[in-house]
């Protein structure tokens, strides 16, 4: 094809990192760095079928994918319309994920807001990126009498982590899900380290565990010399909340990253979430960048591609 619209290959992470790199650089979005968009890259390459990328005579100039919230076109081809076709193609992918409605992250600076406007798209709600400075003094964690933690490691099998998982976040504000092709794929690549995940189960089943918090420890950020940590996801399946389980894995997730070498540890959070907000705060992560989200419901049958 030598323009339109095509699904992700493999094959096009070079292209695709392309395209992320002229828009970090040319878009300068607040709170947008290198290693965010290196985990959504990881993630893409977890779950090609879920991505669609745009072709400029025969160039990859952009790409979308639903579960990423994220459609960008590389700044040399804006105005062409491939905005707009990388659009229908993301209402295509998600009526065939079984979503409802997209969702992206729509910046409240450049064209974004009047792209979004275009499409029909309307404001949802925020995400917040929160961060917790190097040297504030955070608890170590205690598990609650009853339950016992584990790392992650072969005794847990993949397919029983992922519904794991998906369970947790079932009830999530705002639609979040993994599949076990992606999970698969980032647990295959050479910097997978089991022992950043946490697992908590009760001592009387201690294989089938029901919670869990993962991390991960990126580059150093502006003068920072130290790595920034990030504690990626804290999940407890809804019968054991309320036990103080997603603080203690939240100080978990705090202390290991600080032992491996962090400065700043950020996460992200839904506003409307306002349980793990709350949380999050008074361990002491203070808010830094607002993600405002628009959404545009999933036709039942969408219009074919332009
Ligand atoms: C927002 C973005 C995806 C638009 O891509 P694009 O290929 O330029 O979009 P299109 O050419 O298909 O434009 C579709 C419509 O959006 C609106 N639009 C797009 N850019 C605009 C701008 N700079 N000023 C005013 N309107 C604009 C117009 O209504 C346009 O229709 P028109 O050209 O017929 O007037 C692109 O600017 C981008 O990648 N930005 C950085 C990443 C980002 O913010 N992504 C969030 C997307 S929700």
């Amino acid at each position: 094809m030598s323009t339109g619209i095509r699904p992700f290959r493999p094959e096009d992470e070079q292209a695709l990192r392309r395209v992320m790199n002229a828009s970090l650089e040319f878009d300068a979005l607040p709170g947008f760095t290198a290693w965010d968009l290196e985990l959504e890259t990881v993630s893409m390459l977890g779950t090609p079928e879920g991505v669609a990328v745009a072709v400029d005579d025969g160039v990859i100039c952009g790409y979308t994918g639903p579960r990423h919230e994220d459609l960008t076109v590389h700044p040399d081809y804006r105005r062409r319309g491939h905005g707009r076709r990388l659009f229908a193609a993301c209402l295509e992918l998600a009526a065939k994920a079984g979503q409802d409605e997209v969702r992206l992250f729509v910046p409240s600076s450049g064209p974004a807001q009047k792209f979004a406007r275009a499409m029909g798209m309307t404001y949802r709600s925020s995400m917040w990126r929160l961060s917790l400075p190097a040297g504030a003094p955070v608890p170590a964690p205690v598990l609650p009498a009853g339950v016992v933690g584990r790392t992650f490691g072969d005794w847990l099998p993949l397919a029983q982590y992922v519904d794991l998982l998906n369970t947790a976040f079932v009830d999530h504000p705002g639609p979040v899900s993994w599949t076990l092709g992606q999970i698969e794929y980032g647990h295959s690549r050479p910097d997978f380290d089991p022992t950043s995940i946490l697992l908590v189960s009760p001592v009387s089943c201690p294989e089938e565990p029901i919670a869990f918090v993962r991390t991960a420890l990126g580059p150093p950020e502006g003068d920072d010399p130290a790595p920034v940590g990030e504690v990626r996801i804290v999940g407890v399946m809804p019968d054991w909340r309320g036990r103080g389980l997603g603080r203690e894995l939240l100080r978990w997730g705090v202390a290991d990253l600080r032992n491996r070498g962090a400065g700043p540890i950020q996460l992200s959070v839904e506003a409307e979430n306002e349980l793990a907000l709350g949380l999050y705060r008074r361990t002491g992560f203070e808010p830094v960048v607002e993600w405002p989200h628009w959404t545009h419901a999933v036709p039942k049958r969408v219009p074919g591609r332009q």
